[in-house]
């Protein structure tokens, strides 16, 4: 019987969104040092958007080139676009171009969204790949990284869109009206199996909507990166100063 679900939340609260890529390139590859001393291996999902590109380029770097093994990391994505993988929309394409193709991982430890599949499909095999991956434990990643938009999405679980209401499939594909188009995403249920999620947020638009996902007011209906809530895990929280801002618990 599973204990209460208790998330520990750490914000991590840096000058600039260099500080902020640097921060959090120093957590995951001492958790991934931890992580690979304990069970030999590391798995983590990349997030799309653009604040992570200059987290991969830091991990590809020279400075990190003797402190990671590659060959121990899985490297897997909480969303993707329907795309091909070459697209400029691609989040596989912005991590390959940052990091990948800079790494020696392993190609085979490289488990791609296909965005360029029936979205339906996709969805279905990412999902079997991962239990099949984690198989006979439930797909618990080590870390999950995730953006959020000024609208309070995180992966491809938008306001208002199908997936948010997922219990229990693991990955699907989401219509998100506004963009008029079908995202790949982790569900819920998914991401708050992880043993640890990392959000990197930056810039003085998403003060207010940080202030409501992290600080929440009575009465404000949660939004869903608000919702993230790992459960036997921990929600770390990479910010810039503007983006941090507006929240109480951060000192001015
Ligand atoms: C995506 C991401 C999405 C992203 C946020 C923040 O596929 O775009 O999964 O959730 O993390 O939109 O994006 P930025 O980092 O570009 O602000």
């Amino acid at each position: 019987m599973r204990g209460p679900r208790v998330t520990a939340t750490e914000l991590h609260v840096l000058p600039t969104v260099e500080d902020l890529a640097q921060a959090a390139a120093l957590f995951i590859v001492e958790l991934a040092r931890e992580r690979i001393q304990a069970q030999e291996r590391f798995t983590i999902a990349l997030s799309g958007g653009s604040t992570p590109r200059r987290l991969y380029q830091i991990l590809a770097s020279p400075e990190y080139a003797q402190r990671i093994a590659w060959d121990r990391w899985h490297v897997f994505w909480s969303d993707e676009r329907c795309v091909p993988p070459d697209h400029t929309d691609s989040n596989y394409l912005m991590a390959r171009e940052a990091l990948l193709d800079r790494v020696p991982l392993p190609s085979h430890q490289v488990h791609r969204m296909r965005g360029e599949a029936v979205p339906q499909e996709s969805a279905e095999e990412y999902e079997r790949e991962l239990l099949q991956f984690f198989e006979p434990s439930e797909p618990a990643l080590d870390l999950i990284l995730l953006g959020m938009g000024e609208d309070g999405h995180t992966a491809s679980l938008f306001p208002g869109t199908d997936a948010l209401r997922e219990e229990r499939r693991l990955v699907v594909a989401n219509r998100v009206p506004n963009f008029n188009t079908r995202r790949i995403t982790f569900t819920l249920p998914m991401i708050n199996m992880a043993k640890a999620v990392a959000f990197l947020v930056s810039g003085a638009p998403k003060a207010h909507t940080l202030r409501q996902v992290v600080e929440p007011m009575s009465g404000e209906h949660p939004l869903p990166a608000g919702l993230v809530r790992p459960g036997s895990g921990s929600a770390h929280w990479f910010l810039d100063r503007d983006a941090a801002s507006r929240l109480e618990k951060v000192s001015a």
